[in-house]
């Protein structure tokens, strides 16, 4: 592969129009390093079996340093970051000068405010201006290079946040790629400015993860994090604690107990060396929720979805479909409420998750994965699923299958009711013209009898109408969750616009495959 080395603007242009492949973009303010390096690397890992190009650009950006700021003296070595970035498969440099990036007499160049909300704590506390600095070159560059994807590290989530902001604020069609944080052997995160440190502080500087993983442990155990004594701790250590703080990740305010994952984020001193790390506290594993009217193709989806991350697949469907055929096979009244109330109470679920993405369910012991499907266990599992009994029961199974996380759930009161805490809700859904004829074609291929695809849409409508009616959990979209109308939209197409919400919602340090 070769690998381009680019300086002025033309040089990146040409070889920009060049490119054939979706281009990834790392930009970095060079001094690049092993965390660098994998950067470059996970750009390569992201959309599996694509060919890609890479761009890694080294520009130390003189707006995000304020006076008195390491800016004259931060690490610059152009010549090891050429190596370092083709080694990690960088298909090109580019190192573009003040007059590229900042064009004097340049009218077009705006200026963009980073979002105050996001700006204006930790970091920005003590660095103002920063952030501002940070988003006005992240702009400049992206309208220089336009990539597809724009590849950032975790380890400075706060810019990673407020990048993302102004992504969307600008509606610049590309999308954002965060990659976990790296760490030395011993620990310390990679970070350009550790090269500032002597022996002596970098010694020193090993109690900042030492501390933020004890402090972890303190939470996991108690729920709770004594940030005084954390701080004190750092200051014992020889180390001036700029911040330290546990916070919503998503809004950088002070976390509350409602949430299940929590950032705690340090910025110290040591030396003269400023450094920041982290640390995501969660109390569980991520859980995404999939709510959605029947045969929109959550199933299918959800069950693909679920391997390619690495969750466990919950189908909480195929749970009501199981009672229905439990009632069926009793030759039980399924409006009979009082005698579906007492047969379920008799009734001995067992579901099996496994990381494949497949879910086999017993009752009684026996496997009916298959049998639950048919037509008519479809036509009358919204009479069983709206009944209180039935409810009560499948939702406390379904919570307690839920309390470890790491899975995703699919249903129609998952976001709403199961799981209100989702770090992820979709609800996923297509016109009933749609999910009728995905239902019929279904049917056909599974070789069951089935109506046509007019009868089958009245049935869906009858079936909406009831999943959106009913008094206990009715179908309703979450105020938090995202809709994602899927007509027109084959299979891969939607698994991949799920996969990349969790990747922009869930931070890859906290992502179950890791
Ligand atoms: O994280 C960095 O290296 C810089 O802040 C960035 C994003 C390259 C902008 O100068």
């Amino acid at each position: 592969m070769g690998f381009s080395i680019l300086r002025t603007n033309d040089e990146l242009r040409h070889w920009r129009n060049a490119q054939k492949f979706d281009l990834y973009f790392v930009p970095t303010m060079g001094a690049l390093h092993k965390g660098h390096s994998e950067l470059i690397k996970a750009a390569h890992n992201f959309d599996e079996a694509k060919p890609i190009s890479v761009l890694t650009s080294v520009f130390v950006n003189p707006l995000q340093f304020a006076p008195g700021e390491d800016f004259k003296k931060y690490p610059r070595n152009f010549q090891k970051d050429c190596k370092v970035a083709q080694e990690s498969g960088s298909s090109a440099i580019w190192s573009p000068s003040i007059q590229d990036i900042f064009p004097e007499n340049e009218k077009s160049l705006s200026k963009t405010n980073a979002r105050d909300n996001l700006a204006s704590s930790l970091c920005g506390l003590s660095r103002p201006g920063h952030f501002e600095g940070v988003v006005n070159v992240v702009e400049r560059l992206l309208t220089l290079v336009k990539p597809e994807v724009l590849v950032l590290g975790e380890k400075d989530w706060q810019q990673l946040l407020i990048i993302r902001e102004l992504i969307k604020d600008l509606k610049l069609p590309l999308k954002v790629r965060g990659v976990k944080t790296f760490r030395e052997k011993d620990g310390l995160a990679f970070s350009s400015r550790n090269s500032y440190l002597t022996a002596k502080e970098r010694q020193k500087a090993l109690a900042i993860p030492r501390l933020l993983a004890q402090a972890e442990k303190e939470f996991k155990s108690s729920k709770k994090i004594k940030l005084q004594e954390w701080r004190k701790r750092l200051n014992q250590e020889g180390l001036e604690v700029e911040y330290l703080e546990l916070v919503d990740p998503w809004t950088l305010q002070t976390a509350q107990k409602s949430h299940t994952i929590s950032l705690l984020a340090a910025a110290v001193k040591c030396g003269k060396t400023r450094l920041i790390d982290h640390k995501f506290l969660m109390e569980r594993k991520p859980i995404v929720a999939i709510d959605g009217p029947a045969g929109a193709g959550k199933s299918t989806v959800t069950k693909i979805f679920a391997k390619k991350v690495g969750l466990l697949y919950l189908d909480t469907g195929a749970m009501y479909r199981a009672v229905t055929w439990f009632i069926q096979q009793k030759g039980i009244d399924p409006k009979n409420k009082n005698e579906v109330k007492d047969a379920i109470q008799m009734l001995q679920l067992e579901l099996n998750l496994n990381q494949s993405g497949s879910q086999s369910i017993l009752v009684d012991g026996k496997d009916v994965s298959e049998d639950i499907r048919s037509q008519s266990i479809s036509n009358i599992v919204s009479e069983i699923a709206k009944q209180e009994a039935v409810r009560k029961v499948l939702t406390t199974h379904q919570k307690s299958l839920g309390i470890n996380g790491g899975l995703v759930a699919e249903g129609r009161d998952i976001g709403s009711t199961v799981f209100p805490d989702a770090e992820l809700k979709i609800f996923l859904t297509a016109t009933t013209k749609e999910r009728a004829r995905r239902r019929y074609e279904d049917l056909k291929n599974r070789g069951y009898t089935h109506d046509s695809i007019e009868e089958i849409e009245t049935q869906i409508r009858q079936r909406d109408e009831i999943d959106r009616t009913r008094e206990i959990s009715p179908l309703i979209k979450s105020h938090d969750a995202i809709e994602l109308v899927t007509d027109g939209m084959n299979i891969e197409k939607v698994v991949d616009s799920i996969a990349d919400l969790f990747k922009e919602k869930v931070p890859q340090e906290v992502w179950p495959s890791n």
